[in-house]
């Protein structure tokens, strides 16, 4: 008899959970209300709505309610519903998301490629090496896209000036203690354009603790060349603190535009490319590996997860590093061992494993020792386990081999042809999952839904024929 476990993670996510009901507690009205005037230039008397004689009453509170959800990609219902103010208490970045006015015409942008910037205080959080090696490496990001260059000097004012601060520091914009907003910075421009302050009531830290200083600085940086937040969730200017591999901060292509639309591209004749946030209904979607966890489908491609939630009908996507900060980006296979309570997730010759959202201690290790694997399989492509019968199949190339939960070891006559045992399905499997009495196969943009009782394809789909993509 299979029993679920419960959707524990779907309680732990920052992303979409259950609706709530619309009670909204005065306190929280305030955090709404000041959100709004922060970030998306509400009026503070906006708050009722403006009566026009026989019409419907327009609030420009709901407006840039809606406006907000919009930015976010959170259901717009103009409601402070729970999803709503759970990412208005999400760390973030100072800047606001809409911009009140246009402060010179055009996008101000820096007139000269090669900046200068300064460190003006230390914050007593880390060493000073450490200070000056993360706001290095944050314009480093910049600088490998892009034909700027930054220098750090000590004397004479540089363009962009960094400094930490605690609470008001005299620039109409203070900070506002620990958590909240993080740090902001100013676009280009003299005097204070171009500045970065970060808010010296956080905790800055070189690791995955909350909040790395790389990371931020990166991000705020980007304001001092110009850019505005970005809508992308994989986007390193998306307004709110992503809690990433700190030593792996990837840009997206939308960032990468944004930088190149302004400087240019790099002087390298080969220009870098960024990643690519899935998109649910992309004809061309393809898939580095699938699971269930907990009984719930997740499909994993790049630094990304998609899945289904039987409450919001628009499909999730978000940072892997969201549930579990510790696994790499392009994770190539992951199964589910249901009786055991745990996924494993592989990447090259290492593998991780994970219960609910912690990944268990002593991981990553080596596939070879575990599971008995020759030291000729550099990668596992996908995988799959079976609760009904203690076996998990490993595909690489156009081999399975079978691995048996139970007995702990590799079950004699493996490798085997896929051919041989799941024909129709090609001989490259990009990622398997189970569901019911069938196997998914996924290779390329085709899914071939698989019969092991009749070892038989019996339907072909769309790879991402899970989602809510409508007929096409
Ligand atoms: C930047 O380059 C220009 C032109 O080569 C030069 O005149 C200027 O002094 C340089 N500025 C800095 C800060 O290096
Ligand atoms: C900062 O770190 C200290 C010491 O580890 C801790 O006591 C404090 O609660 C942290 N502050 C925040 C805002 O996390
Ligand atoms: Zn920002
Ligand atoms: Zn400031």
């Amino acid at each position: 008899m299979k029993i679920l476990l419960p959707l524990l993670i779907l309680c732990l996510t920052g992303s979409h959970g259950f609706p709530a009901g619309l009670k909204t507690s005065k306190q929280d009205l305030q955090i709404v209300q000041n959100y709004l005037q922060k970030f998306y230039n509400l009026k503070p008397d906006d708050r009722d709505g403006v009566k026009i004689p026989k019409q419907k009453p327009i609030s420009p509170f709901v407006e840039k309610l809606k406006e907000m959800q919009k930015f976010f990609g959170l259901e717009v219902t103009g409601k402070p519903d729970e999803e709503t103010l759970k990412t208005m208490k999400e760390p973030r970045c100072g800047v606001p998301d809409v911009f009140p006015f246009v402060i010179t015409e055009g996008n101000p942008k820096w007139e000269r490629n090669n900046l200068t910037y300064s460190i003006e205080n230390y914050t007593p959080d880390l060493t000073k090496e450490d200070v000056d090696d993360s706001i290095r490496k944050a314009f480093k990001v910049w600088s490998d896209v892009s034909p700027l260059t930054f220098t750090k000097i000590s004397k004479g004012e540089a363009d962009i000036k960094i400094s930490f601060y605690y609470g008001d520091h005299y620039d109409n914009s203070p900070f506002d203690g620990p958590n909240g907003i993080l740090a902001h910075a100013f676009q280009p421009g003299l005097g204070i354009g171009g500045d970065a302050h970060f808010d010296e009531d956080e905790n800055w830290t070189t690791d995955y603790r909350n909040y790395n200083l790389y990371r931020v600085a990166a991000h705020e940086f980007g304001h001092s060349l110009g850019l505005s937040h970005s809508t992308d969730i994989g986007a390193l200017m998306f307004p709110s603190y992503a809690f990433a591999d700190p030593n792996d901060i990837q840009l997206s292509q939308d960032d990468i535009d944004a930088i190149q639309s302004i400087y240019g591209p790099t002087n390298n004749p080969v220009q870098p490319t960024g990643t690519t946030t899935p998109q649910a209904c992309d004809t061309k979607l393809t898939f580095d590996a699938v699971t269930t966890v907990r009984g719930e489908k997740m499909f994993f491609k790049d630094r990304f997860y998609l899945r289904t939630n039987p409450y919001f009908p628009e499909t999730e996507v978000n940072l892997i590093s969201l549930f579990w900060p510790s696994l790499p980006s392009g994770i190539e296979a992951a199964h589910e061992v249901e009786e055991k309570d745990i996924v494993r997730f592989f990447k090259g010759t290492k593998y991780w494993v994970a219960r609910g959202q912690n990944v268990l201690p002593g991981y990553p290790k080596d596939i070879y020792s575990t599971f008995g694997f020759p030291a000729t399989v550099k990668k596992i492509d996908a995988s799959s386990s079976d609760i009904y019968n203690g076996k998990t199949y490993f595909f690489v190339g156009d081999k399975y081999w079978r691995y048996d939960e139970y007995r702990r070891s590799m079950d004699a006559g493996y490798p085997k042809l896929i051919t041989d045992d799941f024909p129709g399905i090609g001989t490259k499997v990009d990622a398997v999952v189970r569901d019911n009495d069938f196997l998914y196969f996924f290779s390329g943009t085709r899914q071939y839904k698989f019969e092991p009782k009749t070892k038989r394809v019996v339907a072909l789909l769309k790879t991402n024929s899970w989602f809510n993509c409508g007929n096409y």
